[in-house]
């Protein structure tokens, strides 16, 4: 019997601004170079549900909204992504690369708006079962840094409004992520000049790909 060949899922991580979309071709271009199949996507959203989800999420302004309906309207817009873009991909063999996925809620919605690890992980179960990224670039930056990026590029979402304490405990929660789990996530230094962080970029996913090829 020939095995389907599972795809491999890559996500990239870090503060508003710090350069995640920016570097998305630069992986792409890396994965394609190797003649790997791609699907690229995007949290929250990644469905047309799921993206009128992440307007609201995003964008919505007229209610103050309490942070258990913010973290449960993000796993309802990532278990329609899951099951109608993520596990068809992988199971067809394809890699997966996505703009954020669970650890940003760790940071925003644990870090920042100081939801519960417990609550969180309860959630992450029911909507992944045993689904992870099998590799985590987080791009990680200083405040300042990230919010003048932020600023020069588009006008401020809910979370880009946020102070720079919540801003800080998002930073933290990211690091400890990483700490956490060394071995899927890769921490890029995104102060650096956009060539030096390509580099790393590059040179992460290109032992990624050496890695799995390998097995
Ligand atoms: N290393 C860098 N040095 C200088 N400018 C950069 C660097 N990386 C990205 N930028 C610029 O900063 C801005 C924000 O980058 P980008 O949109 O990739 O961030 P992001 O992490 O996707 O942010 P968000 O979370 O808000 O989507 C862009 O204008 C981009 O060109
Ligand atoms: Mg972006």
């Amino acid at each position: 019997m020939t095995q389907v060949p599972r795809g491999r899922f890559i996500t990239v991580e870090g503060q508003d601004g710090a350069g995640k979309t920016t570097n998305l071709s630069v992986i792409r271009d890396a994965l394609e170079r190797s003649g790997i199949p791609i699907v690229q996507s995007r949290e929250p959203g990644g469905t047309p549900w799921g993206e009128a989800l992440r307007e609201l999420i995003l964008n919505y302004r007229d209610t103050d909204i309490v942070p258990t309906a913010e973290l449960l309207t993000i796993f309802a817009a990532r278990a329609q992504h899951i099951h109608q873009v993520i596990a068809p991909a992988l199971s067809a063999g394809k890699w997966v690369l996505c703009d954020r996925f669970t650890d940003a809620t760790y940071a925003y919605q644990g870090g920042g708006r100081g939801i519960s690890l417990d609550a969180i992980a309860l959630l992450e179960h029911m909507v992944q079962g045993q689904l992870q990224p099998d590799l985590t670039l987080l791009f990680d930056v200083d405040i300042d840094t990230g919010n003048a990026r932020a600023q020069q590029r588009s006008t401020a979402d809910r979370f880009e409004s946020e102070q720079a304490s919540f801003k800080q405990a998002v930073r933290t929660r990211y690091l400890t992520i990483a700490k956490q789990n060394p071995q899927r996530v890769k921490v890029i230094d995104a102060s650096q000049p956009l060539e030096q962080v390509v580099r790393e970029v590059r040179s992460q996913v290109n032992d990624f790909i050496r890695k799995v090829v390998g097995e």
